[in-house]
């Protein structure tokens, strides 16, 4: 799947030589395809990771902004295709988290991918970190999109289970990815939640420890 993400990545760009409109097409189609399987692929292998116990965690310290920044912009080509503005309010984020960096970015993606999916053209979506006096952060992602009914809440974080399961339903996907940002949520000591209403948008709030540093990296 790499080759051929890479490779036809390449023909998009025209760098073996140039391509007509209808090359162009397809190759968009193969990329999008291949993208979406690859995902799909990665999901079910973390899945199946959990599932035999053998995922593991390597938290370090972080700049959190930085890292929100970062997932933020890797989403932008899918809310520039719609439209979508995703605002930050970063302003009072811890400055360092302490958690599994590359999980972290993993569970913001699958948030602010949903949102993006979900919420009509034109629509917003925003990030904002808190901390609540508990202790750790607290991460919501908003939206202004479709919404979810409330006999459909509770079956939000479960594998395979997508909530619109017409035959005309216009959104890809599996289903996989909640319960994964979920498990990877609760693995590393957090809650996560989501408030909506049908047609009212949703909000997802993920509340995280991790802004201690463990004993580990103090030596
Ligand atoms: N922001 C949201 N607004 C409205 N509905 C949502 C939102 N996020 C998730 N959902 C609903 O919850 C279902 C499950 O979400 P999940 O991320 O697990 O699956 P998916 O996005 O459909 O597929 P995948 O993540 O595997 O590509 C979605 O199919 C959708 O019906
Ligand atoms: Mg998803």
């Amino acid at each position: 799947l790499n080759a051929i993400i890479g490779f036809c990545q390449l023909m998009e760009d025209g760098l073996p030589g140039p391509i007509n409109a209808l090359q162009a097409r397809y190759l968009s189609d193969v990329l999008k395809s291949a993208r979406h399987l690859l995902q799909l692929i990665n999901d079910l292998l973390d899945l199946s990771k959990i599932a035999a116990g053998k995922m593991e965690l390597r938290p370090q310290s972080f700049a959190l902004a930085e890292a929100i920044e970062e997932v933020c912009s890797g989403v932008q080509p899918l809310a520039d295709v719609k439209s979508i503005q995703v605002t930050r309010r970063l302003e009072n984020a811890p400055a360092q988290a302490y958690l599994d960096t590359g999980r972290f970015k993993q569970i913001l993606y699958n948030l602010l991918s949903n949102a993006i999916k979900f919420t009509p053209d034109r629509g917003s979506v925003a990030v904002e970190v808190d901390r609540p006096q508990a202790g750790g952060f607290s991460m919501s992602v908003r939206d202004n999109g479709i919404g979810i009914a409330p006999e459909n809440m509770r079956r939000l974080f479960k594998e395979f289970e997508q909530l619109d399961n017409s035959v005309t339903r216009s959104h890809q996907g599996t289903g996989l990815g909640l319960a994964l940002t979920r498990t990877l949520v609760e693995m590393q000591g957090g809650s996560i939640r989501a408030e909506s209403e049908p047609g009212g948008g949703s909000t997802f709030i993920v509340t995280l420890p991790g802004t201690q540093v463990a004993a580990a990296e103090v030596t």
